[in-house]
């Protein structure tokens, strides 16, 4: 078993208003138990609207959750109307942010040096990044995966040290596994993740390469989460769709007890 500490993350993405967040987050508390948690992470990322909510839920109760965000700015402050400010996340004492989600890249346009930018933001305000890359079905066929992972890894490691990647978390997501209930075999996601992890030893040295966690994301549910944290590069998963359901996304953080048929 790897050293690293898997990390479960639930992206609930533009779904959820704070008081259905707020009933999610105090379920899924009800459904683990510590022992469920004594050896794995789990963070949940609401929407924007949601986080004081859900924050104040969390520290009150004590829930063993960390808080996360989905996105941020690059800058601590200024005019950029309908952003919101790493500053800002980590006053609500938020421990990870999602950078570079696939559907921010495809869909409102965040180029590999934006998604720099946020990183360096996070690491500026004391929060781990969750980075994420992958590719889409056309370049999968194409073959140009691997190209395309170690680009994007280069570029959302720019300028940081390696003490700073070390602790981070890359997550590998295939965009054609992305809510569409194909998963990566377990293989393929080791296959990436190792390439992850390779090309951040060439960015960071061996230290990191051996800290940091990849989780794996795309279509990610209990029925498949035990084979591909089977796998020796995959250190957790971000889970989109299956995280809404407590239910699920308990079954998911409890993997160890799931069958590891796929
Ligand atoms: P999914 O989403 O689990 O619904 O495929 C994963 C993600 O987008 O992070």
């Amino acid at each position: 078993m790897s050293a690293r500490r898997p990390l479960i993350s639930g992206n609930w993405k533009m779904h959820l208003n704070h008081f259905e967040a707020l009933q999610v987050v105090q379920k899924l508390s009800y459904l683990l138990a510590p022992d469920d948690l004594e050896d794995v992470d789990v963070s949940v990322h609401p929407p924007f609207t949601d986080l004081r909510t859900v924050q104040t839920a969390v520290e009150t109760d004590r829930m063993p959750f960390a808080v996360g965000a989905q996105n941020c700015h690059w800058e601590d402050s200024g005019a950029f109307t309908g952003e919101v400010s790493p500053a800002m996340l980590a006053k609500l004492n938020i421990a990870y942010v999602i950078v570079g989600h696939s559907e921010r890249r495809e869909l409102f346009g965040e180029t590999d040096e934006d998604v720099n930018g946020k990183v360096l933001a996070v690491h500026r305000h004391a929060m781990t990044p969750i980075l994420c890359v992958g590719e889409t079905l056309a370049e999968r066929e194409a073959g140009t995966t691997e190209t395309k992972v170690v680009r994007q890894v280069h570029a959302g490691l720019a300028g940081l040290s390696p003490e700073q990647v070390a602790g981070m978390v890359v997550a590998y997501e295939p965009i054609w596994a992305i809510g569409t209930g194909r998963t990566a075999t377990p293989a393929d996601a080791q296959a990436v993740c190792a390439l992850v992890r390779a090309t951040v030893g060439e960015v960071a040295g061996a230290d990191a390469a051996v800290s940091v966690r990849v989780q794996y994301g795309g279509s990610v549910k209990a029925g498949n989460i035990a084979a591909l944290m089977a796998e020796p590069d995959v250190d957790g998963a971000l889970v989109g769709g299956a995280s809404l359901d407590p239910e699920e996304f308990a079954r998911i953080v409890r993997y160890r007890s799931e069958p590891a048929a796929s």
